[in-house]
């Protein structure tokens, strides 16, 4: 069955493996088979970054790496969030069916509270309801994302749930996440604990180059071999395989599986391996990126386009949601 997917990403640093690996990869699968929305959150990087260097040229990175990737403009629907009014207006009638416990309680929120708590704005509270907003105007059924960011979608059929009971009308589907048969994948970040993110040291990034890729890979958290035929994984050699599964063969795994639960393992070789094949997997699209990030008219059209299509998916969810709520023009 053909179905309407939705999905985005922030601007607030250049697309590391987990974006790649947990997200965009699925995206470009399925930009052929279903009716597809994707774009760049910038609204969103605000909550995190109020006041960037280059707000713009940001955005510009990240639309040029979306297309590097693969992600085509001719089939499906790419845009920039500040480009539709629309999801700002759904986002305040969101907001009056979102209560502020729930809010507090996502993971992601109590994480940033954490992180800046210098900067605990009420656009951070209201993070998942931003989300909700740009997913429901358009009414997909669909989400591709990683793990992390399945507390959000919850939140999301959460706030249709209650607009649909509140007002009485099913406008709004429940989407739920795209995860092709398999488990959401979460991506390690190479310091032995947690997500790959775009914070230093700990992710690979789609435009590093071979050097970069090597210094960063050789310099994954490890530790000392195994010493017992096989014995159990810590958790940083668990991340290795992790990444090793995603970029390299089932040969490649198998063959340094087989050397850890024999006690022969370099970890050295095994880095090597990892750091290559990964250089090998991104070294299409890093040659891609740069070119397209030179081309303004072709960006400028893409964007462009993709507006005038998702307002006009934007504008008729919008037309009923108004009429639900009872606003009328005099
Ligand atoms: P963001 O920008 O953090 O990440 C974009 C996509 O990459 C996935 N991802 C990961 N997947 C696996 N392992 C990782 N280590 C990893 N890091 C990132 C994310 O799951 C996401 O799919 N709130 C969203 C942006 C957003 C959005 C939306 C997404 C705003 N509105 C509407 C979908 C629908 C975010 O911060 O993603």
């Amino acid at each position: 069955m053909k179905e309407t997917v939705l999905s985005g990403i922030r601007p607030t640093g250049n697309l590391h493996l987990g974006n790649y690996f947990g997200a965009l990869r699925n995206f470009i699968k399925m930009q052929y088979e279903h009716q597809c929305f994707f774009f760049i959150a910038d609204l969103h990087s605000l909550t995190t970054h109020p006041k960037p260097d280059d707000f713009h040229g940001n955005v510009r990175r990240v639309l040029a790496e979306y297309l590097a990737a693969g992600l085509d403009p001719e089939v499906a629907t790419i845009f920039v969030q500040s480009d539709i009014p629309e999801v700002s207006e759904l986002y305040v009638l969101l907001n009056m069916l979102a209560y502020k416990g729930e809010l507090e309680r996502t993971a992601s929120f109590k994480e940033k509270v954490r992180k800046q708590e210098d900067n605990v704005n009420a656009g951070l509270l209201t993070y998942p309801v931003l989300m909700a907003a740009d997913i429901l105007i358009h009414r997909p059924t669909k989400v591709p994302v990683g793990k992390d960011q399945e507390q959000h979608l919850e939140m999301t059929r959460v706030l249709a749930r209650r607009f649909n009971n509140l007002y009485g009308q099913e406008i709004f589907p429940e989407p739920t996440a795209f995860n092709f048969g398999s488990d959401l994948l979460k991506i390690p970040g190479l310091d032995g604990s947690g997500k790959m993110g775009k914070s230093e040291g700990n992710g690979i990034f789609l435009a590093d180059d071979e050097k970069t890729i090597h210094k960063k890979v050789m310099r994954a958290v490890t530790g000392s071999g195994p010493t017992e035929p096989n014995s159990a994984m810590p958790e940083s050699i668990q991340n290795i395989f992790t990444l090793l599964r995603v970029v390299s063969t089932p040969d490649t795994v198998q063959y340094f599986l087989d050397k850890y639960n024999d006690c022969s393992i370099r970890y050295g070789d095994l880095k090597k391996q990892l750091a290559e094949d990964i250089y090998k997997l991104t070294l299409p699209i890093r040659e891609r990126i740069e070119a397209i990030s030179a081309d303004n008219d072709y960006l400028h059209r893409i964007t462009k386009h993709g507006a005038e299509k998702a307002r006009e998916s934007a504008q008729a969810t919008l037309k009923l949601v108004r009429g639900a709520v009872g606003i009328k023009r005099f």
